[in-house]
């Protein structure tokens, strides 16, 4: 489904009934239409992942997204998948409208990603693409003979927009494998993969030979965190190993290695698709955002990549009340390559004393002080695994590894 265009969309959405922010513009007084590295240098990205919303928002969802939105004031928002999981076309705008209010409301630009679960309710992919773009969402499908729907890319120019200094890329991680006789989820297709190869080729030779940095969304995992995280073991018992794909695993991986908490096995594709080596082959990929495990929050660096799961936001969704919250990063401008990532947890924002979260979940002030308090321990443990692993990272890189 090809991009609307701003008109068309804001036409679209007039005739439908509902408001969007045709000329989104940033607090930064950026044009929705082309992000741009503000005059601090900075551009900040906040991820709202698997809210599995149907067409009447949860109201703690709602409230963490408007108390997120306006405490850390994103230049541009990205939904990572499974956003919305409700049936029937004029629910899923529904949905889809409810979802991007708040930030909407706000007149900050935003993009999206499909996730497994989304088109498993009535509607194509290419349909729900969309259904989003008639709301002013900023990504699109650059090319529709592509797997999947909305793949693309977002540059982002310079400060004083002269170049592009950073790049983000959107890719379809599909649903389920449908190949004959596979199982498990989708996995990104060769001709994806050639796309991107191609595209940040023609980018790189726009920006005088030079590779544009870049960070990748989508909603699900490369498989290659399993050689990361997890010791495969020649043998099966039911205590200590399980199965995947094939192969057995210790059931607790490295957890020097996490960075974050590991609260459910990552469910990647079982098919090595060459995503990764495509990204070390071009250079310009440091780090993919993913959600889809929804109580994750790891951080792993994989060959030079960093491989980040964004925990759930949703009510609606299976979560835990340690993880469930938003992600943020913050690109610099002069140092591209050395992003800031942060986890911006629901009970943080419920900690402060004018958040409506608390009632909106019907959660008394204490709860969130309680969660704070055992949160502490392994928050300083993944901080110092974070810093040891950086280290680590590094050194490998010296020696050329
Ligand atoms: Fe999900």
């Amino acid at each position: 489904m090809k991009h609307f265009g701003k008109f068309t969309a804001a036409l679209l959405a007039l005739l439908l009934g509902f408001s969007v922010s045709s000329a989104a513009v940033t607090a930064d007084g950026k044009s929705g239409d082309t992000l741009q590295f503000g005059a601090d240098g900075k551009f900040k990205i906040m991820i709202f992942t698997d809210a599995h919303e149907d067409d009447e928002l949860a109201e703690s969802t709602r409230m963490l997204m408007c108390e997120a939105l306006d405490k850390y004031q994103p230049d541009f928002v990205v939904f990572l998948g499974d956003n919305t999981t409700v049936s029937g076309y004029d629910r899923i705008v529904a949905a889809v409208d409810a979802l991007t209010k708040p930030t909407r409301e706000r007149g900050i630009p935003f993009g999206m990603v499909h996730g497994n679960h989304d088109s498993e309710y009535g509607l194509s992919r290419d349909e729900i693409c969309a259904i989003w773009d008639s709301f002013g969402c900023m990504t699109y499908d650059a090319d529709p003979a592509l797997y999947g729907c909305g793949n693309c890319n977002l540059p982002i120019l310079s400060s004083d927009g002269a170049k592009t200094a950073f790049n983000l890329w959107f890719i379809d991680s599909g649903s389920n494998n449908t190949d004959p006789g596979a199982s498990g989820y989708d996995y990104v297709h060769p001709d994806q993969i050639e796309w991107y190869k191609k595209t940040a080729l023609a980018l790189k030779e726009q920006n005088g030979g030079e590779v544009v940095p870049a960070i990748d969304f989508q909603h699900i995992i490369i498989p290659e965190v399993y050689d990361e995280l997890y010791l495969e073991v020649p043998f099966s018992n039911e205590k200590l190993t399980f199965e995947r794909a094939d192969k057995d695993y210790f059931t607790v991986p490295y957890l020097t290695r996490l960075n974050g908490y590991w609260l459910e096995h990552p469910c990647p594709p079982d098919v090595y698709d060459g995503q990764l080596a495509a990204w070390k082959e071009i250079g310009d990929v440091i780090a993919e955002f993913n959600g889809h495990d929804h109580k994750n929050t790891l951080q792993v660096n994989i060959d030079g990549v960093d491989v980040v799961n964004v925990p759930t936001c949703g009510e609606a969704a299976y979560h835990s009340d340690y993880t469930r919250g938003v992600g943020l990063i913050t690109l610099n401008e002069k140092n591209p390559r050395n992003y800031k990532y942060e986890l911006i947890q629901l009970y943080k924002l419920a900690l402060a004393k004018d958040s409506a979260i608390p009632a909106a979940c019907g959660e008394e002030r204490s709860y969130y002080q309680k969660i704070a308090a055992l949160d502490f321990v392994p928050q300083v443990f993944f901080t110092v695994c974070r810093f040891f692993n950086g280290i680590g990272a590094k050194l490998s890189m010296k020696l050329g590894k």
